[in-house]
């Protein structure tokens, strides 16, 4: 799968990414800039705060109680249908794509 990381000033990265890894964890092993994932991945932080673009918003898992309540903790304004953690969305086989913005900040 191909997760495309879009930074503020029109700059990304694009990644290559095994299959069952989430957007969070791909993104602190590549040293994508703007992706914390503090806690190691369990809803825990919402440093790893990212905004879905349109095109995949409904390929996505639902959002459990956990990930709800950290979601009205991120540094960077919610937006009510693009943000999500990225540890808990996972690239596979339903989603072999996906592009994201990152906040400018996640502290
Ligand atoms: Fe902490 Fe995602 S890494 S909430």
């Amino acid at each position: 799968p191909t997760v495309t990381y879009h930074h503020d000033g029109g700059t990304a990265d694009v990644l290559d990414v095994e299959p069952g890894t989430s957007l969070m964890r791909a993104a602190v092993r590549n040293g994508v800039r703007g992706i914390v994932g503090e806690c190691g991945g369990q809803a825990m932080c919402a440093t790893c705060h990212v905004y879905v673009r349109d095109p995949y918003l409904g390929a996505l898992p639902d959002i459990s109680e956990d990930e709800e309540e950290m979601l009205d903790c991120t540094t960077a304004p919610r937006d009510a249908d693009r943000s999500r953690l990225g540890c808990q969305v996972v690239v596979g086989p339903d989603l072999d794509e996906i592009e994201v913005d990152v906040p400018a900040s996640q502290v």
